[in-house]
């Protein structure tokens, strides 16, 4: 059967796929056009999505054989995941392998802002190291602070269980407590998000892309913050008005961002480019060679069932009836 891959990933899963499957990858280095993923759609038994977007025009016009659309990536906001399975198409994600390596991105960005390393990088190369000084790029500490965590499911439990060994008091909000017994483990307490955002000295935000956490964090939440607060997000940009962010941190109502994310993906806004305060990264949360590679597994696994008449492993939606 045929699969379409809509960018080039680590060879090893795509080898795995072609011992059993007619692999078509595009070897451009940009995503398909609309247009153009829907021609090489047009004859394919299922499709590995690679950062395109799917939403309904787009599945109007698939060829109703196509079975499965297999994201690689945990979040698969960028499919319309309810309306494929009213056209009986399967959608599946990668969770569980990228956890960890997230969490540790989250981490390398929160210490970036706080320990100003980006800014420090560039003082070094730029020729203005001449000597040890006391005041030369003063950064806030991390060790000992509270982190909020905004979130609490696997990646955010993840970035938690990091911060007991910075010796920092963790808080989370999530639409509910997770267990007792996995909170204590964790040390973790459960707060409401205002509470979360008053009390934090950097708050770090896991939550899914979805119409409740657009904007979750906009003008109101942001005032809400300490001015010695740092934002960091290595989820979905949307879920950041971008905009208020921007007059959060000229206003000084928070003191630095750390964002792998942004509300109009590829594009930065402008501001936030000419502030040293603030730490960019090209969404690369779960960017490590091992974890590309195993996204690569879990999305081929989930093609090789799907197309051998089984369920998925990591089905996200329910297809209405299943097609032969
Ligand atoms: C993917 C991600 O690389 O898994 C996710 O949700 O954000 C990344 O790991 C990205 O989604 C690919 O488009």
């Amino acid at each position: 059967m045929k699969v379409y891959v809509s960018f080039w990933l680590p060879e090893a899963p795509m080898n795995v796929l072609r011992e059993k499957h007619t692999v078509v990858v595009n070897p451009n280095e940009q995503l398909p056009s609309p247009d153009e993923l829907v021609a090489h759609l047009a004859d394919a038994d299922a499709f590995l999505c690679v950062g395109s977007k799917v939403d309904r025009a787009v599945i109007d016009r698939l060829n109703p054989r196509l079975k499965i659309i297999a994201n690689w990536g945990v979040g698969y906001n960028n499919i319309d995941a309810d309306y494929a399975a009213q056209k009986g198409i399967m959608v599946t994600n990668t969770p569980d392998v990228l956890t960890e390596t997230t969490a540790d991105f989250s981490w390398a960005i929160l210490m970036a802002a706080a320990r100003r390393v980006a800014e420090a990088d560039k003082y070094v190369r730029d020729g203005q190291f001449k000597g040890f000084k006391p005041f030369a790029m003063l950064g806030s500490d991390v060790w000992g602070k509270t982190i909020g965590i905004v979130g609490f499911g696997r990646i955010g439990q993840a970035v938690g269980r990091r911060a007991l060994g910075f010796g920092m008091k963790v808080l989370y909000h999530d639409q509910k407590p997770i267990d007792r017994q996995r909170e204590q483990e964790l040390q973790a307490q459960y707060v409401e998000l205002n509470t979360l955002l008053r009390e934090s000295d950097f708050v770090s935000l896991h939550v899914p892309l979805i119409e409740e956490t657009r904007h979750l964090i906009d003008a109101r939440a942001l005032s809400l913050m300490k001015p010695s607060a740092f934002l960091v997000n290595a989820a979905r940009g949307p879920v950041v008005d971008e905009e208020a962010l921007v007059d959060a941190l000229k206003s000084k109502k928070i003191a630095g961002a750390a964002l792998d994310v942004f509300e109009k993906e590829p594009e930065v806004h402008p501001e936030l480019l000419k502030m040293p305060n603030v730490v960019l990264a090209p969404h690369i949360g779960s960017g490590s060679w091992e974890t590309r590679t195993n996204m690569g597994h879990v999305a081929v696994k989930n093609i090789i069932a799907a197309l051998d008449g089984r369920t998925p492993p990591n089905l996200v939606n329910r297809p209405a009836a299943r097609k032969p």
